[in-house]
């Protein structure tokens, strides 16, 4: 096969665009897809100090590469989240790729924060992996507001949001409807949140990935039993394969369309006011999410 732009032997093909790239061009394409991201939903501009989230995954480094070769001010930030070996991988393979791109790179401990992830599982009742997610964007939230930040980026992809998407369309949950977003805007404590990736495909970062020679590192964390969108994900790219282009039709619809109807019903749906312990903005009564975990983790401490 053929690169469509300039002919020479194709490295990259790509069904749901109906075409196929060299490895030039199949760059050029992938920086034009995060530049219309970020335009079209007026994610950020070049005046902007940009927090981006490593995990040391594919998508996150890729969104770093790309956003840093556009020109854009960016620093990492890795949470470590003290989960043995899967946790020293993950940050060495963050570390190594700021290094080798000369990228600055702020690395939060969760341990030294007294949230090492295998202590709060022990000391809580619940499936760990919504306390973790609540703890991480605690701390990605946290670090932007204290270092000055004006936005937080994270890598997630159209895959992760079109899961997202059918997940809350399946149960119908307008509340989270009206806030799915590639942007959420600062609000009383809470810095700009932004998804640039949002046009592209894991398949696409994958590559971009590769080609870019970015060395990531990916184990399922050890804790989750299996990634809760993963068969939604297998089904989005089953229509995929039999009619290409759906996915991205099916999100860029529901941003233009769904999405505003969504939200108007849900306007002033939720209060924010400081958590009584640490000041973070929260919709709960007393207490914020973490500071609620920290509590428990003290209970279980005592005899
Ligand atoms: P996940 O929920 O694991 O698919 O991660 C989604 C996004 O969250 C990643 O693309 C990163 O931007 C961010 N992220 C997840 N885990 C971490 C971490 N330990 N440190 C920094 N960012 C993270
Ligand atoms: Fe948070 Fe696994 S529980 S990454
Ligand atoms: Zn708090």
């Amino acid at each position: 096969m053929k690169c469509r732009i300039c002919k020479r032997e194709a490295r990259v093909s790509l069904k749901s665009h109906n075409t196929a790239f060299c490895e030039d061009c199949f760059l050029a394409f992938f920086g034009r897809q995060v530049s219309r991201a970020i335009e079209s939903q007026k994610l950020f501009t070049s005046d902007d100090r940009i927090l981006v989230a490593l995990s040391g995954g594919k998508d996150s480094l890729a969104l770093m590469l790309e956003l840093a070769r556009q020109g854009y001010a960016v620093t990492g930030l890795h949470l470590d989240l003290g989960i043995g070996q899967s946790s020293r991988l993950a940050r060495e393979a963050v570390e190594n790729f700021c290094q080798k791109e000369h990228l600055p790179l702020l690395i939060k401990e969760l341990a030294r924060e007294g949230l090492a992830i295998p202590r709060v599982k022990e000391a809580l009742k619940r499936p760990i992996c919504s306390a973790c997610g609540s703890i991480k964007r605690y701390y990605f939230n946290k670090v932007a507001m204290d270092e000055g930040f004006s936005v937080l980026a994270t890598g997630h992809n159209l895959d992760d949001e079109v899961a997202r998407l059918f997940s809350n369309t399946l149960r119908w949950d307008t509340c989270y409807l009206g806030q799915q977003s590639p942007l959420l805007e600062a609000e009383g404590g809470f810095v700009r949140k932004v998804k640039p990736l949002w046009r592209l495909t894991e398949y696409e970062t994958a590559n971009y990935a590769f080609l870019c020679n970015i060395q990531t590192h990916y184990a399922p964390c050890p804790y989750s039993a299996g990634a809760s969108f993963s068969v939604l994900k297998g089904l989005m790219q089953r229509l995929e394969h039999l009619m290409p282009g759906r996915k991205i039709d099916f999100y860029q619809g529901f941003l233009k369309r769904g999405r505003p109807v969504f939200s108007q019903l849900e306007e002033k749906s939720v209060t924010l006011h400081p958590c009584s312990h640490c000041g973070y903005p929260t919709s709960a009564e007393d207490l914020c999410q973490v500071c609620r975990i920290r509590e428990q983790l003290a209970q279980s401490r005592e005899p």
